[in-house]
């Protein structure tokens, strides 16, 4: 039987109100008495209702952060970042994690409306708006990497089409002319901006648009290695590839060493997120660096700026990518 408030009062020998003010340290209490009250809860093993407490505020002090993967290094990072910057703001994040299904998604806004979430930060799972409309009604939400143009929310975006165009551009100043782009899912916004980036590219380059060297892949390591091994296939194979995410290309490296090509020599590699690991695989990869750290943090701001006033117009951040040359594409194309 959990203890109540009233027990930690009596054993004290103080009201109710002093208790709670030493719990929320929400007035001034002697040193004498804040000893007393605790070594109450501690002998009662007394625990704060936060529920309770939550119900009389009217506020949980707690954030909901929805994000496809969070086994996917590029979540976990902007994850990081959300949960550094709202506990600083004396805010709880809860982690959803949908594996990229809609009806997860779904099942987890339901459950953070539930939970009287004081706002929610989104990394959607595709394009499925379900009861997001609504629920943006009662709280804050703040959109991620991935835009929702079908609703106007906050939102916090990377360049992608610019990022595409960067990877893209790098590869044909090397003089690569046969250049591929194995792409993440092509209803996800990132990925799609990102081929969007590529085609303008080559096409700024004078160089035509090889359907046969866009293949479709799902951000996961597996399909870039398969990818890969089509496009060593090809009569005419390409000397350099864009990869719309690291774990893409990371596949594309295990390609490149099953087939025994040479990177950068024979074949030049170039990713997007910039995750950690990056810089460790070997060849290291050249890839589009996200500012996950920004993002993470601005989203949070966004939303507490929502929290405080919901009536000002959704706000669209959208950050710079930079791209970091590193081993897989250090080398003029042969
Ligand atoms: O690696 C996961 C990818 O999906 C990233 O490029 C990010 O933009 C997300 O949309």
């Amino acid at each position: 039987m959990m203890s109540t408030i009233r027990e930690v009062a009596d054993r004290a020998g103080v009201s109710t109100t002093t208790v709670s003010h030493v719990i929320n340290n929400t007035r001034f209490v002697s040193e004498d008495v804040r000893c007393r009250v605790q070594a109450a809860m501690d002998e009662l093993g007394y625990w704060p209702n936060a529920l309770a407490r939550s119900l009389r505020r009217g506020e949980t002090h707690t954030i909901g952060l929805v994000l496809p993967d969070s086994a996917n290094p590029f979540f976990a990072e902007v994850g990081h970042a959300v949960e550094a910057a709202a506990f600083a703001a004396g805010y709880s994040v809860l982690l959803c994690n949908t594996e990229g299904d809609c009806a997860k998604e779904q099942s987890y806004l339901d459950v953070l409306a539930e939970k009287h979430v004081d706002g929610v930060i989104l990394i959607a799972a595709g394009d499925c708006l379900g009861s997001l409309p609504a629920l943006s009604l009662r709280l804050p939400v703040a959109v991620v990497d991935r835009d929702l143009p079908n609703i106007h929310l906050d939102a916090v975006l990377a360049d992608n089409r610019q990022g595409g165009f960067l990877a893209t551009q790098h590869l044909y100043v090397l003089g690569h002319r046969r250049i591929a782009c194995i792409t993440g899912p092509s209803h996800l916004t990132p990925s799609a901006e990102r081929v969007i980036g590529y085609r303008e590219a080559l096409a700024a380059a004078g160089l035509p648009v090889a359907e046969d060297l866009i293949l479709r892949g799902d951000f996961h390591p597996e399909s870039g290695r398969r990818g890969a091994h089509v496009l060593f296939a090809l009569s005419d194979p390409p000397t350099a590839i864009f990869a719309c995410n690291d774990l893409l290309a990371i596949g594309v490296l295990r390609a490149a060493a099953e087939t025994g090509r040479r990177i950068p020599d024979e074949l030049a590699v170039v990713g997007f997120d910039d995750i950690e690991i990056a810089s460790y695989v070997f060849p290291q990869l050249t890839t589009i660096s996200q500012p996950k750290l920004e993002m993470g943090r601005r989203a949070v701001l966004r939303l507490l700026e929502r929290m405080t006033d919901r009536t000002q117009s959704p706000r669209r951040d959208v950050l710079a990518p930079v791209l970091v040359v590193r081993e897989s594409s250090q080398t003029p194309a042969r």
